[in-house]
């Protein structure tokens, strides 16, 4: 792909880099009052979430540890329930933490759904997750994020973690992909 090819991709700028900065400056507020003083253990789920962790991380005071996993759910067609696995696992127990899930997007809510059940069965402190984007007009399984930043409509997104084919993760903002026929849709 040539970088003229790479960019006419991006359709248009959704959420800016500051829209993006100060939301998660008013989180980490909010994460700050909720847990009052006490550690917390951020939990990201990679990839896509990694530029999140970097910057929600930096923006609490909580004593604070980090974590990250690697998760994949699989599923059959619509079949709602199912299974994620973890391709990579935190380097420690999450019992008697206060964990908190850091995600990039929650979509049809299986990979948060799934992931939830399996750290709680671990016997957290407690467990929350917070997502830099919700789409809740996609969702399939029962699921709400307790902190979300950004409530979108089903667009392609990418930019700030998020990817099509891999690419484009690195965009400081998120935008809109133009699907062309020549693209795979992830
Ligand atoms: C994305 C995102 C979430 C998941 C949400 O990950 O990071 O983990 O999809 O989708 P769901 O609500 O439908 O389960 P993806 O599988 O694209 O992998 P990546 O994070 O490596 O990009």
């Amino acid at each position: 792909m040539t970088t003229q090819e790479y960019e006419k991709n991006i359709k248009r700028v959704i959420i800016t880099e500051e829209e993006i900065a100060a939301a998660i400056k008013e989180a980490g507020k909010k994460i700050d009052a909720m847990y009052d003083g006490h550690p917390i253990l951020l939990v990201s789920v990679l990839k896509g979430a990694f530029v999140f962790m970097a910057d929600i991380c930096r923006a609490v005071t909580v004593p604070c540890e980090i974590g990250f996993m690697c998760a994949k759910s699989y599923y059959n067609g619509t079949e709602s329930a199912g299974v994620v696995k973890i391709t990579m696992d935190l380097d420690r127990d999450n019992k008697d933490y206060h964990v908190i899930i850091v995600e990039d997007i929650v979509d049809t809510g299986r990979t948060l759904n799934d992931l939830c059940r399996m750290l709680c069965a671990r016997n957290p402190r407690s467990l929350r997750v917070i997502t830099l984007l919700d789409k809740p007009s996609r969702r399939i399984v029962d699921f709400k994020p307790d902190l979300s930043l950004f409530t979108i409509p089903d667009y392609f997104v990418i930019g700030y973690g998020l990817d099509c084919a891999e690419y484009y993760r690195n965009l400081p903002y998120i935008a809109e992909y133009n699907e062309c026929k020549d693209c795979d849709k992830k």
